[in-house]
């Protein structure tokens, strides 16, 4: 019997996992779940035996890796696949997928929240600040970043966006300013929505450069992954520009800096939670426990990321 080990630091709502369960039971699979797990060695462990594995931002690495003899392939139940050690699972000839586009909505509507909580000091009852009629602009045009432009027009903000690996009619066709040089985005737009996914060719490019073509009332606002930003800018940035302000879904290494210098200026969630909504873990979870049935089944690899 096939068996699926869905492995969640964060879990998921509990209609997703009641959906998931029902299509592993309809494949005939075995499924096992390990939340919440306070070591990596848990997952090590629980790894040993599994033919296939669900993730979220939960860590895939070589030892991971190495642990599961059996595995065929692993999902990761959302966009980003940093937390998956490619080269070591396509070593093992071993699958990895993620489920594009099924969390974004999420991801986006908590973006605007943020920025909403921030411009409103918090709803502590003192004047803030709208967003008609302001510039956003929209670093990498994928899933999340498209769903912010909507969300933005529907706001009466002016979008731009900057995306080098996305044709400038499709940017155009929903009605958002494509610029050309990433500079000009930053240069254009008072808040930036990062989108973009981290590895090589994006780790740290959030620099000084760049967040200081920013024009007045400069916003950044991070839905993405920490790895893109560089800190070291990002603290400049912060003690030359008292209009500048950060918001994050996913807390900087310099956070403790900011809180104690910067109050009034920055919001980060608790704990990373974009796509913490039962309709995402729905999607998200729904979705890789189909890929996962379609790929042992029928060898289906659409989705797979290390091909
Ligand atoms: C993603 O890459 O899909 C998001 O960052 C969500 O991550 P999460 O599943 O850990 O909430």
């Amino acid at each position: 019997m096939t068996k699926v080990l869905l492995a969640t630091v964060k879990p998921f709502a509990p209609a997703a996992k009641e959906g998931m369960a029902n299509i592993f039971k309809s494949a005939g699979f075995e499924l096992t779940l390990l939340e919440k797990y306070p070591n990596q060695d848990d997952l090590i462990k629980a790894v040993a035996d599994v033919d296939a594995l669900i993730i979220r931002s939960d860590i895939v690495d070589e030892q991971v890796i190495n642990a599961a003899e059996n595995l065929k392939i692993v999902v990761r139940a959302g966009a980003g696949y940093d937390n998956i050690d490619l080269k070591a699972a396509s070593a093992k000839g071993i699958v990895a997928m993620n489920t594009p586009g099924q969390n974004s909505n999420a991801v986006a509507e908590l973006a605007f929240g943020m920025i909403i909580y921030l411009n409103r000091n918090g709803f502590n009852g003192t004047a803030g600040t709208e967003l008609r009629g302001k510039t956003i602009g929209i670093h990498a045009y994928g899933n999340v970043g498209k769903i912010i432009g909507y969300i933005a027009k529907g706001m009466g903000m002016e979008v731009h966006a900057y995306d080098p690996y996305v044709d400038k009619v499709i940017i155009e066709n929903d009605g958002v300013k494509s610029e050309n040089n990433v500079k000009d985005l930053y240069k254009k737009c008072q808040y930036i929505s990062l989108n973009l996914p981290a590895n090589n060719e994006t780790k740290e490019t959030i620099n000084y450069d760049l967040l200081s073509l920013m024009p007045k009332g400069a916003t950044l606002v991070n839905t993405a992954r920490k790895e893109i930003i560089c800190e070291k800018s990002l603290l400049k940035i912060f003690k030359e520009r008292q209009d500048f302000r950060y918001i994050s879904d996913i807390t900087p290494d310099c956070k403790e800096q900011i809180a104690r210098d910067y109050a009034g200026r920055y919001f980060f969630t608790p704990k990373k939670m974009a796509a913490q909504t039962a309709e995402a873990n729905i999607n998200a979870g729904l979705a890789a426990a189909t890929q996962i049935v379609n790929f042992i089944k029928k060898g289906d690899t659409t989705f797979q990321v290390n091909k």
